[in-house]
């Protein structure tokens, strides 16, 4: 092969390898191979010295030509990498933007915290109080008094994380159920906002940290209508929106009849897209009329008291209307997830 052939062979193998180059790593060794002291450039530069005159000239030329197009080659190679990196990087930290974002000055709320508030407007417009419980819960109330005996199965759904002195992490918002009862005189409205521990494997869509927001109307004739009435009402004025719901059956010991209250899609208006798995629905909130064992347990007849209960799961919510999709972002600290919302 003739030192023209070799040059323009080492220039052909040389671009088609670094079209195959994704990782720096191997770009580095390409940089060594080809562009190193002792790589394959110099190698050529170097018999170079040998030549006549006049094939110094032409092959000299040609073989600088092809080690700049290749240093150029490379430099091309090296920024592209480094962009998919970055790209790679930020799109795994943000839903919906691969925008920059300031992250000095001053905090702001955390979105779980502002759809929190709003809510809390909400049901407070609709004569709602807002109460309060503890995080660490007696056994009782978290499932005792909720009409969970002692080894009822429905327990092993909400594994939670127990003190050493029998007390726990509260499995869910109803606790406040039991507790409003107790302390309330009916008729009475109340929403309770909380956070909430699992013992869960944590996914995009698990945590052992979230949110929710109990609900409990307890009065005179309360109904499934006066459910997906109030229902209704929330979620036309949290999406800004007129919505469709529909209720489908679901177990929880606590209510009598239970259900799962699933909401049309906004995005698709029913017709069934990515958002709500084609279905056209999407799985709002557990709810139920309150079984009469736990009016009883609260110190209530349920030959005269009825109420209905819902459980919001917080996260999901703002999740859906932020379009946020993994549920590790609300725990994680970072930054550049919370100043969106700032
Ligand atoms: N507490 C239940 C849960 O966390 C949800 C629920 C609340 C169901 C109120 C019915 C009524 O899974």
């Amino acid at each position: 092969m003739s030192l023209l052939e070799e040059i323009e062979k080492t220039y052909e193998v040389a671009c088609k390898e670094l079209e195959s180059i994704s990782g720096l790593e191997d770009l580095e060794k390409f940089r060594t191979l080809y562009l190193g002291k002792k790589g394959s450039v110099q190698s050529i530069l170097k018999k170079i010295g040998s030549l006549s005159i006049e094939e110094k000239k032409t092959i000299g030329q040609k073989a600088n030509t092809v080690s700049q197009q290749l240093e150029e080659l490379y430099s091309e190679r090296k920024s592209y990498i480094k962009k998919l990196k970055m790209e790679e990087q930020i799109s795994g930290e943000i839903f919906d933007s691969l925008r920059p974002v300031d992250i000095s000055g001053s905090g702001s709320l955390h979105p779980i915290t502002k759809v929190r508030e709003e809510v809390e407007d909400i049901f407070v417009s609709m004569g709602f109080q807002i109460m309060d419980g503890p995080e660490i819960e007696t056994d009782y109330y978290n499932f005792g008094a909720l009409n969970f005996t002692e080894d009822h199965p429905a327990r092993d759904m909400q594994d939670t994380f127990y003190t050493e002195d029998g007390n726990l992490l509260r499995t869910h918002t109803s606790a406040i159920q039991a507790r409003a009862l107790k302390e309330l005189k009916p008729p009475f409205r109340i929403i309770a906002p909380g956070r909430v521990f699992r013992y869960e494997e944590i996914d995009a869509s698990h945590e052992n940290t979230f949110n929710q927001v109990e609900g409990m109307v307890v009065g005179k004739d309360i109904s499934t209508a006066s459910l997906i009435y109030t229902m209704d009402q929330l979620l036309t004025q949290i999406f800004h929106k007129k919505t469709t719901v529909r209720l489908r059956p679901g177990y929880f010991p606590f209510v009598e009849p239970g259900f799962e209250l699933d909401f049309q899609c906004m995005v698709c208006n029913g017709k069934g897209c990515s958002v709500c798995k084609q279905s056209g629905w999407v799985e709002l909130l557990p709810c139920g009329l309150i079984h009469p064992n736990v009016l009883k347990a609260g110190g209530l007849d349920p030959e005269i008291w009825t109420g209905f209960a819902f459980g919001l799961g917080l996260d999901r919510l703002v999740m859906m209307r932020y379009g946020i999709n993994d549920i590790r972002y609300f725990n994680s600290g970072n930054l550049r997830f919370l100043k969106k919302f700032a």
